[in-house]
């Protein structure tokens, strides 16, 4: 078995890491790559109509994945052994979904990034027991997106999402069908879900063993992407859409090609860019998406890579990176283009009209610091000083007003914010303008150390003063340790 061979390699490695990581030392699991697998791709569904409703059936299940021959793992999987088929809505369309739970304890499904009334958002209010269903209903009323489901079951969503409950959602609309961008599903539109994993001897996914596992967040050695290990895509086009969502509990990714040949961002977390964005590597924190459009009509074989960001603060960088267990490089997707392939495709040089941010329309600021009391031995993850608490509404907001909220990260680490039923605009990050693959619409923020982000929200639709929101760190040991709050929205 190559894989449990590679790790116990790398198990040694890592008995050394201490020496080996001051000494300037950092092995490479690109060393170790070996494109030997397809890239799974899930299915894509789009439900059926029922009195002008769709319906999607999502079972939740416990089952077994083999994601190296022979050895068995134990995961959890929405109508599928790991992860969840990709569901694909269309803009102004009533959509169901019947959410039945089979695996063994309680559970909840949350579609991340999707603005909804907050009975249907799935957080740690709507548990569906096991056994039980959840038929929530909305309309959607975004534009098109690469949003992502995934289970909320405080404090065991780190837990459940690890172990695969999370899935891809596609949002589309005439605007963005227009545009002549690659939409084939899984052919020349792919989806890729980064997801880190450790296994034990025994194959089964190892699980926040250690405190550092809980502090810092679980990080693994071994990169899945769909589920699957050591990936490879035969592009059948010279055009490529990878729409990348960061499926990790904690990791962050800079993704680079291995050429470093240059591609476009095309879209954020909530839709569309207002143009192309040219680029050459991008970072994504835990539950980002970006939409990349890269050209492969040379015909050479490229691969898809990530190397763990510096993250210094306090400590300094390489220190840091070797107390989060993050300094790995991955090779995420190697891509083989096909002997005939279909022709490039141009990009528009406009996409979408994003409104301009407009701070002055807030009528309200309010302040999130974020803190990591167990980071000083004793206390918990926080905001504000609280930790959340299911039976305390923290912030109320008013329906139709907007509002600018500022994210205070005072700690060693970057955390990745995320905010329920909004898609929001950043202004600034101390002080200084976002870059251009930042001024979309976004629901999680990478917060980094000694950083002020502001960010202008509004709310709109919804409102319903005893169903809170979320709002919370997605490195989800975090999030489960308590670094979550609660808002309300009331007329
Ligand atoms: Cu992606 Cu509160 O979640
Ligand atoms: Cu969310
Ligand atoms: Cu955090």
């Amino acid at each position: 078995m190559k894989l449990l061979s590679r790790r116990s390699t790398l198990g040694l490695l890592a008995v050394g890491g201490a020496t080996a990581a001051i000494g300037g030392y950092s092995w490479s699991r690109k060393d170790l790559y070996k494109p030997t697998r397809p890239l799974a791709i899930p299915q894509l569904v789009e439900g059926s109509v029922q009195e002008g409703i769709r319906n999607f059936d999502l079972k939740l299940g416990k089952h077994v994945s083999q994601f190296v021959d022979g050895m068995d793992t134990p995961t959890f999987g929405i109508n599928g052994p790991y992860l969840g088929p990709t569901l694909r809505f269309r803009a102004g369309s009533n959509i169901r979904l019947n959410v039945h739970n089979t695996i063994g304890q309680p559970s909840t499904l949350h579609w991340h990034g999707m603005h909804l009334p907050a009975k249907a958002d799935g957080g740690p209010h709507q548990v569906i027991e096991n056994g039980a269903s959840w038929h929530p209903e909305f309309e959607v009323r975004q534009q098109a997106s690469t949003f992502w489901y995934h289970s909320h079951m405080m404090p065991r969503t780190g837990f459940q999402v690890y172990h695969g409950l999370a899935g891809m959602i596609i949002v589309e609309d005439e605007n963005a069908a227009g545009l002549g961008l690659p939409q084939d599903y899984g052919v020349d539109d792919v989806p890729l879900i980064l997801q880190d994993r450790r296994f034990d001897s025994g194959g089964a996914f190892e699980y926040a063993t250690s405190m550092q596992d809980r502090m810092m967040g679980m990080k693994g050695d071994t990169l899945l992407v769909n589920g699957t290990i050591n990936a490879h895509f035969v592009a059948r086009t010279n055009t490529l859409r990878l729409r990348v969502l960061n499926g990790s509990n904690s990791r962050f990714y800079t993704l680079a090609f291995s050429d470093k040949r240059q591609f476009h961002q095309i879209a954020s977390d909530g839709g569309l860019l207002e143009r192309p964005h040219m680029i050459n590597s991008i970072t994504l924190g835990p539950a980002e998406r970006a939409e990349l459009v890269v050209d492969v009509s040379d015909g050479r074989t490229v691969k898809l890579q990530s190397t763990t960001p510096s993250q210094g603060g306090m400590m300094g960088g390489g220190m840091m990176n070797m107390i989060m267990g993050g300094d790995e490089d991955f090779d995420v997707l190697e891509i083989r283009p096909d002997e005939s392939r279909k022709p490039s495709i141009s990009l528009p040089e406009k996409l979408v009209s994003l409104a301009i941010p407009d701070p002055q329309k807030a009528i309200r600021t309010r302040t999130f610091t974020l803190g990591m009391g167990m980071m000083m031995g004793g206390g918990a993850m926080t905001i504000n000083g609280q930790s959340m608490n299911k039976s305390r509404i923290n912030e109320t907001v008013t329906l139709g007003t907007e509002e600018i909220w500022i994210i205070d990260n005072p700690t060693m680490m970057p955390h990745p914010f995320h905010i329920h039923d909004v898609q929001f605009r950043i202004l600034d990050r101390n002080g200084n303008q976002p870059s251009p693959g930042e001024r979309g619409n976004k629901d999680t923020v990478v917060v980094n150390s000694n950083e002020r982000v502001r960010l202008l929200l509004g709310f709109s639709d919804y409102a319903d003063p005893n169903t809170p929101y979320m709002y919370h760190c997605h490195n989800l040991e975090h999030e489960d340790a308590g670094m979550m709050g609660q808002f309300a929205v009331t007329e």
